[in-house]
């Protein structure tokens, strides 16, 4: 078979249907509102959860960066990609979340895909909360150690794997929050049954950190759980992004030896970094922008009581409204586009079968009578 042959086949098998992916361009966000050609929409699908991706200084820093480094790293960090704007963002990271070490990555999915086929070896073991993000679980099949999958945020499931014998070492995968449905894992309980095997734990908190926790530490330091490995992301609360790794002195040393994703891999702008590095500054400031965050999720939950589709019970900025069938879900999205409210849709294979949804966001950006609006759309359009 021909490749343009293969390609079609693939091609006509999925369009059509409701798992057919289309990219929109649009000519820019300003965290609250997206344009799209001539149209303005409020968005309620975006990560950027403190509006920060518009942050004057933060623009400023990154300006100031590109005008000290240029615009590109010039190479990875272990040729000549590791300048004092990578050195000092990382080390200003570990001190923040209070780790020994921080390593930087250019994403988060990078991040889990380096971490997990750096640490992984066979007759390892990889017990994974099964819906954890699919950087996670792609990086677990394609390891050689063992994928075992418990039922979400279930510690029996959790305790039953972990009872089984493994050769090898046992890795303990989750997220801080959700990314599908805004709950937070009881990474108490998680942190203690890994310990009680010996197990590690690694915790992907990209929709925790900034958010969660005294300055925005995140999940883990809201539960005063400190796991082996820490992935935070930046492409969410820091409005920008790339990924950090946060872990103790000889794992860090690990990665640097044996992580490919850092050997082989451009590394961050410098300009990025410095950016970043005014991002921590901000977060960590920014217990006003958190509150008016959170008093916009407590304005959204209170006054979406009514809506038929249920809400799952989720306290964070992801307020995920289940509608289950694609069809429904799509065309309840093209409504709220209709009406100047942009949702996307999630669909399955991104979240399981019957599920469909529209994944709302909550921003500090957002007012209360944008949520008004948004709700009176999910109303108008038979939600
Ligand atoms: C939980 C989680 N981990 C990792 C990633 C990937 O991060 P990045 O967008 O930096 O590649 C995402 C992105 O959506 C995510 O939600």
């Amino acid at each position: 078979m021909s490749w343009s042959d293969s390609l079609s086949r693939r091609l006509a098998e999925r369009r059509g249907t409701s798992l057919w992916r289309n990219r929109q361009v649009h000519q820019g966000s300003d965290g609250r509102l997206l344009f799209i050609s001539d149209s303005q929409y409020l968005n309620f699908s975006s990560n950027d959860y403190l509006g920060l991706s518009q942050h004057p200084k933060i623009i400023a820093a990154w300006q100031q960066g590109a005008e000290q480094y240029g615009v590109g790293s010039g190479g990875s960090g272990h040729v000549t990609g590791y300048t004092t704007a990578h050195h000092t963002l990382e080390q200003q990271l570990a001190e923040w979340l209070g780790y020994s070490h921080a390593l930087l990555f250019i994403s988060g999915y990078a991040a889990n895909q380096g971490v997990i086929a750096a640490l992984m070896e066979k007759d390892d073991r990889i017990i994974a909360d099964r819906l954890s993000h699919a950087s996670l679980m792609e990086a677990a099949m394609q390891s050689p150690a063992q994928l075992r999958r418990f039922l979400h945020n279930d510690m029996d499931s959790l305790k039953q794997y972990l009872s089984k014998e493994c050769p090898g070492k046992t890795l303990v995968v989750t997220e801080g929050i959700f990314s599908m449905d805004g709950d937070r894992a009881p990474l108490e309980l998680i942190m203690q049954q890994a310990k009680s095997t010996e197990s590690w734990l690694m915790v992907d908190d990209a929709h925790g950190i900034g958010i969660h926790g005294d300055e925005g530490r995140g999940s883990c330091w809201m539960q005063n759980v400190k796991p082996e490995i820490l992935i935070i992301t930046f492409g969410k609360a820091f409005g920008l992004s790339g990924a950090a790794v946060l872990c103790d002195e000889q794992t860090a040393e690990y990665l640097i030896q044996y992580a490919r994703h850092l050997i082989y891999s451009t590394s961050m702008p410098p300009a990025q970094a410095v950016a970043l590095s005014e991002a921590v500054r901000q977060i960590r400031a920014g217990e006003a922008l958190r509150q008016t965050l959170q008093n916009n999720i407590r304005y959204f939950r209170h006054e979406a009581q009514h809506l038929p589709f249920s809400l799952i019970d989720s306290e964070t900025a992801i307020q995920p409204l289940i509608i289950g069938d694609n069809e429904l879900c799509i065309t309840l999205s093209q409504i709220l586009r209709q009406k100047k409210v942009w949702v996307k849709g999630i669909l399955p294979p991104t979240v399981p079968p019957e599920s469909a949804r529209l994944r709302i966001t909550l921003t500090a950006s957002h007012t209360w009578q944008d949520i008004d609006i948004l709700l009176e759309a999910l109303h108008d359009s038979g939600c």
